[in-house]
């Protein structure tokens, strides 16, 4: 009957509440359902006395790929606060983190064979702050928080531009040999690493071995976005290598759309994030997608002309613009069975702490939760829209800052 891992059932009755599924995770998401119906009930109460709406679901996810992206270069965020957003978007059930480790600002995981990257290259941000970077065991310790939620931390080292911030920490990986300066700009396509240099090789590979030993997760992202320095031909030679590098650590590839440039293997999970001329004809048909688009899974563009925070280079993302459209028909070219799911990034050029990231990402993140967790067909915006009335009060009582969107009518 459960033939879904996330599948599940959840039945209130007069004196009993069940819920039945096949698996421990099918049980964790059917449990945030009735949490969630727990605590809305509470807050919304007439009485003293709690009571429930009775009846019984069957439930399941959509997409099998529920994501959210953290960017931690542009600005550093403590592990208290990713463990403060894992438990938010668990409770809506994102099944996905995708870590954005590294960049031109900034290097936040300890490399113990190169450890310079987060010695120099950790201590760096947007707008000239301190930065951060995580030790392994901090590292270790969000994996096992995210896992313990039955979320799966995909790390991203991305290559082989977006890398300055290696590039100041090690002058060898410089064609030639002088490290840059730090960076604390927003800029970007502007670095590359050496693709002729052996050297660089032995770096990707150090890399990528000690960050898959602590990712038990199935994918390892290796960016590929914007490498606008690096000519096309040394791009894909540099990839062709780097994807070998990844399969010799058991990991699936996974990496922005501009790697189709390469000769990707046939089981690279590809993520598209902006309109391309040439993404739905050269993508293979065999191809995973993960739908990222800017204009609608952004979560760092504005809602609006007033939002205090993000920028509007997409154009503004409001309420109803993320919720309201479908991930199997956006891409017109693309199969509808090709796309595994879809992630909301949160880039953080202009994000500084929990209250700005909290922001930007609520309420948005919730429609694309339930994006990925409900049918198209079982969706509407006039529905969906009264039902998030409600979350605003939720989000209060969890002291997290959302921004008030006039689209709503909150209760
Ligand atoms: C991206 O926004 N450069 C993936």
């Amino acid at each position: 009957k459960f033939d879904e891992v996330e599948a599940y059932e959840l039945e209130i009755e007069s004196d009993e509440v069940n819920i039945k599924a096949g698996t421990a995770e099918g049980i964790y998401r059917g449990i945030k359902t009735l949490e969630q119906l727990v605590v809305l009930s509470h807050l919304h109460a007439n009485s003293n006395f709690l009571s429930l709406p009775g009846g019984e679901i069957e439930d399941h996810p959509s997409f099998e790929y529920r994501g959210a992206m953290l960017d931690v270069a542009r600005h550093f965020f403590s592990v208290a606060d990713v463990k403060r957003y894992i438990d938010l978007l668990s409770s809506y059930k994102i099944n996905f983190l995708h870590f954005h480790l590294s960049d031109d600002q900034g290097w936040r995981i300890e490399i113990k064979s190169w450890p310079k990257l987060a010695e120099i290259g950790g201590q760096s941000e947007v707008g000239g702050g301190t930065g951060g970077f995580y030790t392994q065991e901090d590292f270790r310790e969000i994996v096992q928080y995210a896992k313990d939620r039955f979320i799966t931390i995909v790390p991203e080292i991305d290559l082989p531009g977006h890398t300055n911030a290696a590039l100041a920490s090690y002058a060898e990986l410089n064609c030639n040999g002088k490290a840059t300066e730090l960076y604390t700009g927003i800029e970007v396509g502007f670095s590359t690493l050496c693709v002729d240099k052996e050297e660089t090789y032995e770096f990707v590979e150090d890399v990528i071995r000690e960050i898959s030993e602590m990712s038990p997760g199935p994918y390892f992202h290796i960016g590929g976005d914007e490498s606008h320095v690096t000519p096309e031909e040394d791009f894909n030679r540099f990839m062709d290598r780097t994807l070998e590098i990844v399969k010799k650590y058991d990991k699936i590839p996974m990496g922005w759309y501009e790697l189709i440039t390469a000769d990707i293997p046939e089981e690279t999970l590809l993520q598209y994030w902006a309109k391309s001329a040439d993404f739905s004809k050269v993508i293979p048909k065999k191809s995973k997608i993960l739908m990222s688009s800017a204009s609608y899974n952004y979560l760092d563009m504005k809602y609006d002309s007033i939002t205090p925070l993000g920028l509007h280079w997409a154009g503004y993302l409001p309420v109803k613009k993320a919720y309201d459209w479908d991930p199997r028909s956006l891409v017109p070219d693309l199969d509808a069975d090709q796309i595994i799911g879809l992630e909301a990034p949160l880039w953080t050029e202009t994000i500084e702490d929990f209250d700005d990231l909290a922001l930007m990402a609520f309420p948005r993140i919730i429609g694309h939760a339930e994006i990925g967790w409900t049918p198209k067909k079982r969706r509407n915006w006039e529905d969906y829209s009264q039902r998030l009335s409600y979350h605003g009060s939720l989000l209060d009582h969890l002291e997290v800052k959302y921004y008030g969107a006039e689209e709503i009518d909150w209760k």
